[in-house]
């Protein structure tokens, strides 16, 4: 049995979700699985983890700050262990940038980062405009118009293969 860490950077709580599946599902698998928000991550010891997953949600084109200090923080303990990331964003929904060689974000995010994490995914996020401020709304739903997705405002819209 392995103990296993999952930790999360989220702003409407998709990857959090994600990260709730996956837990289920390794756990189906009898190893013992941790979910952590990034922000809470700080008083968490990693070193009696044998695996550690880091999930993270684009927006605006970036993985929030948080992610960058977690992996500059702990880029050695990382690296002594299995490890993964992922990262959570729309533009994942197109088949053709859906996997970690051909998604824009985690390319660029990876020529940013000197970790090499071990395992690397990419997961298509939701778009839910009614949650949204309104400037978000009105960016996202102008992404959308220029990317050919949902445009109507009260689109909920899942695009994650779960
Ligand atoms: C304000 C805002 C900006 C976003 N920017 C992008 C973006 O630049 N590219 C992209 O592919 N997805 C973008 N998204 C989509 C998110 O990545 C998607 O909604 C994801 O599921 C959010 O995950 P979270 O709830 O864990 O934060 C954006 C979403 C919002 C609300």
């Amino acid at each position: 049995m392995a103990e296993i860490l999952l930790i999360y950077s989220t702003t409407d709580g998709h990857t959090r979700e994600i990260c709730q599946r996956l837990k289920q599902v390794i756990e189906q698998h009898t190893h013992r699985v941790t979910l952590k928000s990034i922000n809470d991550e700080s008083g968490v010891d990693l070193r009696p983890f044998d695996k550690i997953v880091l999930g993270a949600s684009i927006r605006y084109g970036k993985h929030s700050k948080q992610v960058y200090g977690f992996i500059e923080r702990n880029e050695q303990i990382l690296d002594s262990k299995p490890n993964a990331f992922f990262s959570v964003n729309v533009v994942a929904r197109k088949p053709e940038k859906n996997k970690p060689e051909t998604n824009p974000y985690l390319k660029k995010f990876l020529n940013q980062i000197s970790w090499h994490p071990k395992e690397l995914a990419v997961f298509a996020g939701k778009i839910d405009y009614q949650k949204y401020r309104f400037w978000d709304r009105l960016m996202i739903r102008l992404i959308m118009l220029m990317t050919n997705g949902p445009t109507d405002p009260h689109t909920v819209a899942e695009f994650t293969d779960w």
